[in-house]
């Protein structure tokens, strides 16, 4: 008899204009991303993190000109020098990285546009109206504001503060008219599709108040970066219509080989789409109706997560608000900026960043609390047992209560990320590191290492807590994979295999091998000198 077949989990980030470098915006849906994949491997999952690049439109057409380049060589040269340095540094798992430029996706994506074409979504009429190119985005009277400054008296894209553009030319348009209904039945048939609720409700009464039509070409006379349509190659396809196609292209949709095939028949519909909620209505609306007329169906959910806000305003690169994902690294490490951002904003909600905030939690509860906790009770194995795993003897209630809260935090956590509410999965966490530094103070191995009469009681203390290090490594691989691992080294099991083996699910049974050499133990989290008047966005100890 073979093995049931593994559950798979396909998780997606958007792919990321080639415009510019990235900065923590991008990063943060990226470690989002991250965590949950890594979080549903441990379970024991087929999981995929899918990430990328985008990068055909206008957008990139004007920023490979103005710097005097052609857009493939600027793509080419951004991917090479940001967009994938990026998954180092802040650590990212992906089993895929695509490229809207790459071949695979481009064939396909015409082939997409054929089988609509076939189908009769797809017809030539007459468009005029306002383009915003830093969006890539057709703007309705709605999505305007009043001009300030330069543009005192013109009316700008609300987003962008600059001037919109306006267009008058033949194009292709999709019928997406005729998914009104269909959406909404959608909706009501399926409630978590677009999660948090909030984001949910704003969909909802916007399909509501009626779709129109999508433009999906654009003439080459008006400019040529982008995917031919199949049909009529004096047109281009929208860059959104290309690009919404990378989650499918890049699991073998429109390869008809049989390996390809399996892959897109294991994986689709992705589990989980996570975008910004700048992104969303592209996201939740345009995207299930183009797969619903190509007879493919939605993804199983689409989460829009909140923005990162510097000075009250969202961190963007055409603002030149970003902070760049390094500098944050480069001096607290990828796991602690791993760890913040997804522990101190409510996933799904605005958040903002402050330097001071960051470097006070990373002091607090990643230093003090995990990381002092890790090496106080190694270092007591050390000093009281030579470094051997001590046994448990009778156990107590206190002791009882730590592996209860144990057991807790997994089941708490892990259904936490099945809501996709990733600080509340680190929360329940936080119950367990703080539960085991209480402990540690109240039964006081320090004075039962003083006795030969509490040696026993002294050997049950450490491997109860090391017990709960375990748990905490198991739990904490997905948040801050370099920390646990180093952790799980020190704790002397590696005859149980490598930390990603652990099944999560057995994170708080007893499992830790008494006797076992217990490894040093280097400090998880460093002290790190901050400079004492941190404000605002600037670097901690930058002049
Ligand atoms: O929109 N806070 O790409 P993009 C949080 N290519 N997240 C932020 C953020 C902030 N201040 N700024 C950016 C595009 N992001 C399209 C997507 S998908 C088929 C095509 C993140 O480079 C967030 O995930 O403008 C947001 O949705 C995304 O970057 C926009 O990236
Ligand atoms: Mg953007």
């Amino acid at each position: 008899m073979s093995a049931a077949p593994k559950k798979s989990f396909y998780v997606t980030t958007p792919i990321f204009y080639v415009n510019d470098a990235p900065h923590i915006g991008h990063a943060y849906t990226e470690v989002a991303s991250d965590v949950l994949a890594r979080w549903h491997r441990q379970r024991g999952e087929n999981s995929f993190l899918l990430t990328g690049t985008d990068e055909h439109g206008e957008k990139i057409l004007r920023t490979a000109a103005a710097n005097k380049t052609t857009p493939q060589a600027w793509a080419d040269q951004l991917v090479q020098d940001s967009w994938l340095p990026l998954l180092e540094t802040i650590d990212i798992d992906n089993q895929d990285f695509i490229r809207t430029t790459e071949p695979r996706h481009e064939a396909n994506v015409q082939k997409f546009l054929q089988l609509l074409f076939d189908k009769g979504f797809i017809y030539q009429g007459a468009f005029e109206g306002n383009y915003c190119v830093g969006c890539e985005e057709y703007k309705t009277e709605a999505d305007l504001a009043d001009g300030e400054g330069q543009f005192d008296g013109i009316r700008v894209c609300a987003i962008h503060s600059k001037p919109v553009e306006r267009l008058k030319e033949t194009n292709y348009f999709f019928k997406l008219s005729e998914f009104e209904q269909p959406l909404l039945d959608f909706y009501a048939a399926n409630p978590k599709f677009i999660q948090p609720e909030s984001a949910r409700n704003e969909v909802v009464s916007f399909v509501r108040r009626g779709l129109t039509d999508l433009s999906i070409s654009r003439s080459k006379e008006k400019f040529d970066w982008g995917i031919d349509i199949p049909w009529d190659d004096s047109h281009i396809t929208y860059v959104w219509f290309d690009a919404l196609l990378n989650y499918i292209t890049a699991i073998g949709y429109g390869d008809d080989s049989v390996e390809a095939q399996a892959r897109f028949a294991e994986l689709w519909p992705a589990t989980v789409q996570i975008v910004g909620k700048d992104i969303l209505r592209f996201h939740a609306v345009i995207w299930p109706a183009m797969l619903m007329a190509a007879d493919l169906q939605p993804p199983t959910q689409v989460f829009g997560h909140g923005w990162l806000l510097v000075g009250g305003e969202k961190m963007s690169k055409s603002k030149l608000t970003g902070i760049a994902p390094s500098q944050i690294t480069e001096t607290f490490g990828s796991d602690a900026f791993r760890y913040y951002f997804l522990k101190a904003i409510s996933f799904g909600q605005d958040g903002s960043f402050s330097w001071e905030d960051l470097s006070a939690r990373y002091q607090s509860e990643l230093a003090n609390g995990f990381g002092n906790l890790a090496s106080r009770v190694i270092a007591m194995i050390h000093r009281y047992f030579e470094g051997a795993l001590p046994a448990e003897g009778d156990l107590l209630e206190a002791d009882m209560r730590i592996k209860n809260v144990a057991k807790a935090a997994v089941e708490t956590a892990d259904k936490a990320i099945d809501e996709v509410a990733i600080h509340e999965a680190i929360a329940a966490i936080w119950t367990l590191v703080d539960e085991l530094n209480n402990y540690i103070t109240v039964q006081e191995p320090w004075v039962l290492a003083k006795s030969d009469e509490t040696r026993e009681r002294l050997q049950t203390v450490l491997n109860v807590a090391a017990e709960g290090l375990k748990t905490l490594a198991v739990l904490m691989a997905p948040v801050t994979p370099k920390a646990a691992a180093k952790l799980w080294v020190a704790l002397g099991q590696s005859s149980l295999g490598d930390l990603s083996a652990q099944p999560l699910s057995e994170a708080a049974n007893n499992g830790l091998i008494a006797g076992a050499a217990i490894a040093e133990l280097e400090g998880l989290f460093p002290r790190i000198e901050v400079a004492e008047t941190t404000s605002g966005a600037e670097k901690p100890g930058a002049n």
